[in-house]
């Protein structure tokens, strides 16, 4: 019998603490399982825990502060990286602006100038970046003989008819966006790197 009345208590404790947790509301976001889960025990880059108390409960931390403050003391504001000042637009180490025409503005695009220098560390790095990225589809002398491109179908011939004559600035936009049954390479290719292309195929393949 005392068994059974133990488990019984046992049993209506847990089912207590089962709805106690439930009970989250306002200010109080009830108990959580494995709060670590949660509540990230690395720094984050941008969001942090800069309450030393939370956590408190469950902490075993030698500096005394809650186990769930991951702020980084050294820093200002307390966190690893730095929000971006207001008002600005951050650009590349090239000094590149965010390329922000759409896929369907290649009109538009058609009249950007390659803003890379061109000198032959530039061509023999587009050269690579081509083997690398167009290839496949393309072919490597850019006549649409990829293997790739073979069982696509379909593949341009950059060095064949109006191909040739196609400004700079088109190249890099139907790269960047992709055009046709050719996909945008703009989240692979950084911007710099794409002229660097660019270049490769005008000085070297359609060889103007
Ligand atoms: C997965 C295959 C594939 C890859 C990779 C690829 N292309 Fe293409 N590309 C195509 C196809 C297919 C077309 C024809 C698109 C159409 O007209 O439907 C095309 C068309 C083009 C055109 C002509 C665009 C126009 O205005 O008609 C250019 C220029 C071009 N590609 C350059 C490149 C360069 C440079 C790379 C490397 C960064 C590249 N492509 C990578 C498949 C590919």
């Amino acid at each position: 019998m005392k068994l059974i009345r133990s488990i019984y208590v046992i049993a209506t404790a847990g089912v207590a603490l089962g709805f106690a947790s439930c009970g989250a509301s306002g200010d109080h976001p009830g108990y959580e399982y494995a709060p670590q889960m949660y509540n990230s025990v690395a720094y984050e880059p941008l969001t942090q825990i800069v309450n030393e108390e939370e956590g408190k409960w469950v902490s075993t931390r030698e500096d005394e502060k809650g186990e769930f403050f991951n702020s980084n003391v050294n820093n200002p504001h307390r966190m690893n990286m730095r929000e971006p000042v207001a008002n600005t637009v951050p650009r590349t180490k090239d000094g590149l602006l965010p390329y922000r025409l759409k896929a369907f503005e290649l009109e538009k695009a058609a009249e950007l100038k390659n803003p890379i220098e061109l000198n032959d560390e530039v061509l023999e790095d587009g050269r690579l970046l081509f083997l690398q990225y167009c290839k496949a589809c393309h072919g490597i002398n850019g006549e649409g003989d990829g293997l790739a491109g073979e069982v696509i179908g379909g593949v341009a011939n950059l060095k064949g008819g109006a191909y040739v004559d196609l400004p700079e600035g088109h190249i890099f936009h139907v790269i960047m966006k992709g055009k046709g049954r050719m996909g945008a390479h703009g989240s692979q290719i950084p911007q710099e790197r794409i002229w660097k292309i660019v270049h490769y195929v005008k000085q070297e393949i359609q060889k103007q």
